[in-house]
């Protein structure tokens, strides 16, 4: 299929799957048991409708969103970025192409959105910071090693290239029960074992480098709260793209349940969310319950089959989504979005 031809992100899949051989798209597309939570970060967003507004004037969101040298419209960390989404870090860009991250980097960076590189990338964290533009932010997902010697190695390191946050993962103590990708022979649990991520060490690990050190894969309240109280910068609502533990919450529905629980957790610490996120209405829904910013893991590891300019386009028509969908919601201003403009159709909670 032609760049051209792709028109939304799940277009980008479907090429992937028609593209990639199949033990390749499989790493992609794999998700744990029999994929509910998958399935489910997919469908959430259907529960939850809009209660779009007539009579607004939308012109100045108009203008400028899908703009590349827009004004800046949001702030991750204190760094601005063109839109509220960013690339969630994911592994092993070379299955999808034999520049591997290089079209992530570079995308993020053309159209000024924020790209976190994952601890497993293909290419070395040299390699990506090699490729930033000028004034470039890149986060950089971490994940426990076996000793702290290999911790303060990674954080060393990770401080050396000039990545800004460290983004780290705390739902994966094993890797998943990803059943379809143990047919092609994924399965890495032997190699990992099995590591726990405590308070203790998220202070260690504070305590080893000048980075704020962000959680990624938060999916309940309790640990929302409890990582206000530790002092944690920014959490990350994520069940890892139904990745890691089938059935666990959508990060819409744990929004939706840190909302009626303790919404103040959203004006006291960043929070951002991602899982089954591909149109722009998505983004809007996450970002009415307070979630700051949004990330997508798969559509962009897909769209990077066809390089930079792939995950360009992918970028530039979620823009446009995000932009067309808020005008029609009759929202100016992204920062205006709150719970008034969703109503839940069908919730736990309710
Ligand atoms: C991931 N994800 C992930 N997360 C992380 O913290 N470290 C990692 O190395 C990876 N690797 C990874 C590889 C692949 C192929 C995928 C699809 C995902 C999870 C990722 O950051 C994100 O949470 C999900 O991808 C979000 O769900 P969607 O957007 O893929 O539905």
């Amino acid at each position: 299929p032609n760049l051209t031809d792709m028109v939304c992100l799940h277009d980008f899949d479907w090429a992937a799957q028609n593209y990639l051989p199949a033990l390749n798209y499989t790493y992609y597309r794999q998700a744990a048991g029999g994929e509910g939570s998958y399935r489910n970060n997919l469908e959430v967003f259907a529960n939850y409708r809009f209660i779009p507004r007539q009579m607004q004037d939308v012109t100045t969101l108009n203008s400028t969103l899908p703009c590349v040298t827009m004004a800046a419209l949001t702030s991750i960390l204190g760094y601005n970025f063109s839109v509220p989404f960013f690339i969630a870090p994911a592994s092993r860009a070379a299955y999808g192409h034999p520049k591997a991250e290089a079209g992530l980097v570079e995308a993020a960076g053309r159209e000024g959105i924020l790209y976190a590189r994952s601890q497993f990338a293909t290419l070395s964290i040299e390699e990506v910071h090699a490729l930033k533009m000028p004034g470039q932010v890149l986060f950089q997902q971490f994940y426990r090693a076996p000793t702290l010697e290999e911790d303060q190695a990674n954080l060393d390191e990770i401080a050396k290239v000039g990545a800004q946050a460290i983004m780290l993962t705390v739902d994966t103590q094993s890797y998943g029960s990803r059943i379809r990708g143990l047919r092609y022979g994924f399965d890495i649990t032997e190699n990992r074992g099995y590591r726990n991520t405590t308070w203790d060490y998220y202070k260690t690990l504070c305590n080893m480098t000048k980075l704020p050190i962000v959680l990624k894969g938060i999916t309940n309240v309790y640990e929302a709260r409890t990582a206000v109280a530790n002092g944690v910068p920014a959490i990350y609502l994520s069940n890892h793209g139904g990745r890691q533990l089938e059935t666990s919450p959508s990060a819409l529905e744990v929004a939706h349940e840190i909302y009626l629980q303790a919404p103040e957790i959203f004006r006291q610490i960043e929070v951002y969310a991602d899982g089954g996120v591909r149109y722009g209405s998505d983004i809007l829904k996450l970002l009415a319950f307070g979630v700051r910013a949004v990330g997508l893991g798969r559509p962009f590891m897909f769209a990077n089959v066809f390089g930079v300019d792939g995950v360009q386009r992918a970028i530039k028509l979620l823009k446009n989504e995000v932009s067309r969908d808020a005008a029609n919601l009759g929202l100016a201003d992204l920062k205006a979005l709150n719970t008034s403009w969703i109503q839940t159709v069908q919730s736990a909670w309710v």
